[in-house]
């Protein structure tokens, strides 16, 4: 049996982790920056294309855990257009990853009526990875247990600076008045419309950044930072980081006394 001293010197089956969950008050959607899969494969004498390749298990693990759970969404932080400006050989591996692992993949989220959906500048994607992807978001459009959102080419300022010049052009046309312009319009014309805000956002490999992720959505969103490197962080992990997050008492600029009256 495998052991967690956790608690404190209390050495307690795994299980009991997942069974501390309460799941009424389950994140309805969790994202994730998957950070550290370079430094996961050097630290092994490896190149960085390695720490990638072994990312795809904690995605397995991570995208499994919620959808056991019941969480509704998950959003995973895969390629920002920053990395773009990785080498050129790095950026290629992690295009024919992507590629793959939709492609071996689809069947199991079929299979776990998991809806694969995409978010970011996805026209930016080689032409192959973009036609594997759009095939599997169309195979996995009527599922409903949980969506999996993958960020690709994501930029959190570029999303805003899109949902700013389509908001002008309604208002130039004459289609949108100014006062209408509402934060419910505003997240409308959001990659994420229709998606609630993530309620928790995870980090790995001990980096405290928001990294042009989500900025608009993680407003009020838990942050959650560990240590570990991407490749580590599995269902054990993911347990702990919503424990963690239970925990919080979640204010939204009201007092702890206000809360606890209203929870009362
Ligand atoms: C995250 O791991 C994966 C991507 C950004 C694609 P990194 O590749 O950033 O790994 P580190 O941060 O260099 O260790
Ligand atoms: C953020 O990781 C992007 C993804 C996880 C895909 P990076 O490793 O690119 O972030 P920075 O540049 O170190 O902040
Ligand atoms: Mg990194």
């Amino acid at each position: 049996m495998h052991l967690n001293s956790n608690f404190a010197g209390f050495h307690l089956p795994m299980s009991t982790l997942k069974e501390q969950i309460d799941i009424e008050k389950l994140p309805q959607h969790i994202a994730v920056i998957m950070d550290g899969n370079g430094r996961w494969a050097k630290q092994k004498g490896k190149l960085r294309v390695f720490g990638h390749t072994n990312g795809v298990k904690a995605v397995r693990e991570v995208s499994e855990a919620c959808a056991e759970l019941g969480v509704k969404h998950l959003t995973l932080y895969a390629f920002s257009t920053e990395n773009w400006n990785r080498p050129k050989e790095e950026v290629g591996a992690l295009m024919e990853l992507l590629l793959k692992t939709v492609r071996l993949e689809i069947k199991t989220l079929i299979k776990n009526n998991i809806r694969l959906r995409a978010i970011g500048d996805l026209d930016s994607l080689p032409k192959a990875t973009l036609n594997e992807l759009n095939e599997a978001m169309e195979k996995t459009a009527g599922n409903t247990r949980m969506d999996l959102i993958l960020a690709l080419s994501y930029s959190g300022k570029s999303e805003l600076t899109k949902a700013i010049q389509n908001i002008s052009k309604e208002v130039a046309e004459g289609k949108l008045d100014i006062n209408n312009i509402t934060e419910d319009l505003v997240s409308k014309y959001l990659y994420t419309t229709h998606i609630p805000d993530p309620e928790l956002l995870i980090r790995t490999s001990g980096e405290k950044r928001i990294s042009n992720f989500l900025l608009w959505q993680l407003a009020y969103s838990e942050l959650y930072f560990t240590d570990l490197f991407w490749p580590d962080f599995n269902k054990e992990e993911l347990y702990k980081a919503i424990l963690d997050y239970q925990q919080r008492q979640r204010r939204f600029g009201k007092t702890g006394e206000q809360i606890q009256s209203q929870t009362a």
